[in-house]
C-alpha cells in the first residue's frame, strides 16, 4: 500500500442468475452467491436488472434487499419501469446505465450530455429517495460535465474499451481514464470504473489514486468455476490492494 485510500471492490452477481436461467430452475441463487461475495471481502454487491430480465429477476432483487448486509448497487435503465422499482426498494445506489435490447453487454457509457433534460428529473427523484445515483459514462470531460449539472455525486467510467485494447491503444485509454478520474474527483464527484476487469488488466486501473470503486462480474463469475468464488474475489481483492 502506498497510503492511498482503499478501493471497494462491488462484486456482479448478474451471470449467476445467467446460468441459472439456462435450466430455468432455481441453482445457483445469485441470493447465496452475494452471501458468499460478502463473506469474501467483497465491498458491495452489483446486480442489473434488465428490461428483459435477462439475468436478475425482480425476485432476485427482493431477495438481496432482504438478505444483504453490504450496499446493493443497482444497475438499471433510465425507463420509467425501473425508477419506479428504485424507489420501491431503495438500493443503496442506482448505476444509471444505457441499455440496448439486442447488445449482449453494456456496449458504451450512457450519454448523459446528450440527454441531459431527460436524465435531471430522473437523477433527482433517486436522489430524494436518498439513493446515491451513479451514472455509467465513457471516460470523458464532456460526460463528466454533464455529470456535475445533473448533479450526480457518483460516475463510473466504462473501461470496456481499456480492457479489449492491447499496445499503444491500451495505454492512451489507461490515461483517458485516469485524467477523468482526476477531473471527476476535482469536481466532487466520487470516480468509479469497471468493465472487463480481470487479473490480467485490473492493476493499472487500480492504481488509479482517485479511484473509489471497481466493479467486477463477469470474470469473477466465470473463474469461479476453476478457484471457486471465494478464492477468485480473494485473489482480484489481492491484485487490487498490491495496486495501492
Ligand atoms: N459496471 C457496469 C455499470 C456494468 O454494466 C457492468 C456489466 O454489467 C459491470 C460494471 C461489470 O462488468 P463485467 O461483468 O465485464 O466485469
Amino acid at each position: 500500500m502506498n497510503g492511498t485510500s482503499p478501493l471497494r471492490l462491488g462484486v456482479n452477481i448478474d451471470h449467476v442468475a445467467t446460468i441459472r436461467n439456462a435450466r430455468g430452475g432455481d441453482h445457483p441463487q445469485p441470493v447465496r452467491a452475494a452471501t458468499m461475495a460478502a463473506e469474501a471481502g467483497a465491498d458491495g454487491i452489483t446486480a442489473h436488472l434488465r428490461e428483459d430480465r435477462r439475468h436478475i429477476r425482480d425476485d432476485d432483487l427482493l431477495e438481496l434487499m432482504k438478505t444483504l448486509s453490504i450496499p446493493l448497487n443497482l444497475e438499471m435503465a433510465a425507463t420509467d419501469e425501473m425508477l419506479d422499482i428504485a424507489l420501491r426498494h431503495k438500493p443503496h445506489a442506482a448505476c444509471i446505465v444505457p441499455e440496448k435490447r439486442e447488445e449482449r453487454t453494456t456496449e458504451g457509457g450512457l450519454d448523459a450530455a446528450g440527454q441531459h433534460n431527460r436524465l435531471k428529473d430522473f437523477v433527482g427523484q433517486l436522489r430524494d429517495a436518498n439513493i446515491r445515483v451513479s451514472l455509467f459514462i465513457e471516460p470523458d470531460p464532456r460526460q463528466i460535465e454533464a455529470a456535475i449539472h445533473l448533479g450526480a455525486p457518483v460516475v463510473e467510467f466504462h473501461t470496456g474499451h481499456y480492457a479489449h485494447a492491447s499496445g499503444a491503444e491500451r495505454e492512451k485509454e489507461l490515461r483517458r481514464i485516469s485524467d477523468a478520474a482526476a477531473l471527476a474527483a476535482k469536481n466532487g464527484i466520487e470516480p468509479h470504473a469497471g468493465h472487463g476487469l480481470t487479473f490480467d488488466n485490473v492493476i493499472p486501473i487500480a492504481a488509479i489514486p482517485q479511484l473509489v470503486e471497481l466493479n467486477i462480474g463477469h470474470f469473477l463469475i466465470g473463474e469461479a468455476i476453476f478457484g471457486g468464488l471465494t478464492g477468485s474475489i480473494q485473489q482480484m481483492r489481492a491484485l487490487m490492494n498490491e495496486a495501492r
